[in-house]
């Protein structure tokens, strides 16, 4: 049960950034098992995450409902306000990490200004809103059958625009995204906070460094091709990429750039025209130090996964973020390799995933049979196939004759 309002905010004084609610008792929701429990996934019930919103940030609730998630809880929240606070967004996020990512509120803080950062320097991010004791977030204690979990949460303002996994996707819309990615990365060259070495996470299973470490999920997959595939993959990660990481340029990668943490919104020229912007750029959860060529692969992963003509995407999101920044020549020659990279670290998490919460596995599946496809055409046409496609799209967009 959630505790009273009163009860519940603030048990614990509040410490730094940090701030502490804590609920006295059980706070998850009726069909919660112990195997989500164990899984640290968050389960509140609307009601709870109404109240949270209200204790924490002070905002009454008019509506909740929940967003997707893959492993931390989001809800849509509208609020109501009084007529002196009018002009104030009437709709937010409200995202509350699992308990695994909540033990490094260190990470989730600096992510908080990342993304406040990012948005002062003209980038759709969304605004991280201040808590009633005027913090970047709080953390929430439950306590159930005598062990606590605690788990961080934020309400960040909810952006305009669908996510691009929606929409026919043009070859204009790739390379701007290829931009905003490359632009990305060296805006946060700027950035400049001591909790920023934080973003150095060793082993971080979503960094493409960590790419061996999917070997120990293999078992996921059974024996099957896929699993050869990877198998070979990793193999030549270990061989070709993994010996060249010192030569490429490093930066901070947003490192998630996928379709649905894209939101675009159409408008109208004068001309009668539709255009497509992009409104929002969400999720900053994996943000790792990383380089350059990893954010663009990461990037043409992702927006390969919804073609019905995968191969030529990467081309076009190679082009936007070489217009920023070219790639060196030891980068360009890893990509086709970190892209596949990308599609194993997707695949595998996604079987892993699987075995973990068989009643995710219909979502799970339908991504990943499209996955497997496009990873095998990949590994079919070879690396020296692919590249002239994409080197040649890239090379027609600097030369201003575009395919
Ligand atoms: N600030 C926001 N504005 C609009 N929609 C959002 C916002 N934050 C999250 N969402 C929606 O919720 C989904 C999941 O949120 P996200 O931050 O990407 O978490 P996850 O780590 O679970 O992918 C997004 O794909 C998007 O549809
Ligand atoms: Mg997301």
């Amino acid at each position: 049960m959630l505790a009273p309002e009163a009860e519940a905010y603030p048990t614990t004084p509040s410490t730094g950034p940090m701030e502490v609610v804590t609920f006295v008792g059980e706070a998850m929701s009726s069909g919660e098992d112990s195997r989500s429990w164990a899984l640290a996934k968050p389960a509140f019930t609307e009601a709870q995450a109404s109240a949270l919103v209200e204790s924490v940030f002070g905002f009454r609730v008019s509506k909740v409902w929940p967003l997707p998630s893959y492993d931390d809880q989001n809800f849509h929240v509208c609020v109501s306000r009084s007529q002196d606070a009018a002009d104030g967004p009437a709709e937010y996020v409200l995202k509350i990490s699992n308990a695994e990512a909540s033990k490094h509120p260190d990470v989730i803080d600096v992510q908080s200004r990342i993304i406040e950062f990012l948005r002062a320097a003209g980038f759709p991010t969304a605004s991280v809103c201040r808590t009633k004791a005027g913090g970047l977030s709080s953390v929430v204690a439950v306590d159930r059958d005598s062990s606590v979990r605690s788990y961080v949460v934020r309400l960040l303002t909810y952006l305009p625009g669908r996510p691009v996994a929606e929409l026919p996707v043009s070859s204009q819309l790739l390379y701007d995204i290829g931009r905003l990615a490359a632009k990305l990365d060296k805006t946060l060259e700027e950035f400049r906070h001591p909790g920023v070495r934080s973003l150095r996470r060793e082993d971080f299973i979503w960094n493409l460094k960590s790419v061996p470490l999917l070997e120990q999920y293999l078992d996921a997959l059974g024996q099957s091709r896929n699993r050869a595939i990877v198998e070979q993959v990793i193999q030549l990660f270990k061989q070709d990429v993994r010996t060249k990481l010192s030569e490429f340029r490093e930066c901070i990668n947003h490192g998630d750039l996928n379709d649905h943490n894209i939101l675009i919104q159409s408008s109208k020229t004068a001309s009668g025209d539709t255009v497509d912007q992009v409104s929002g750029i969400l999720d900053f959860d994996d943000m790792s130090y990383g380089y350059y060529v990893f954010e663009v692969a990461i990037t043409i992963m992702y927006m390969m996964i919804e073609s019905k003509d995968p191969i030529p995407v990467g081309g076009h999101v190679l082009a936007g973020f070489e217009s920023v920044i070219p790639l060196t020549a030891a980068e360009r020659g890893s990509l086709f390799l970190l892209v596949c990279s990308r599609f194993c670290q997707s695949l595998v998490m996604a079987a892993h995933s699987c075995q973990l919460n068989p009643e995710n596995r219909d979502y799970l599946m339908v991504t990943a049979k499209t996955g497997w496809r496009h990873l095998q055409q990949l590994f079919e046409m070879g690396q020296a196939a692919v590249e002239e496609i994409w080197f040649g799209t890239a090379k027609s967009y600097a030369s201003g004759v575009t395919v």
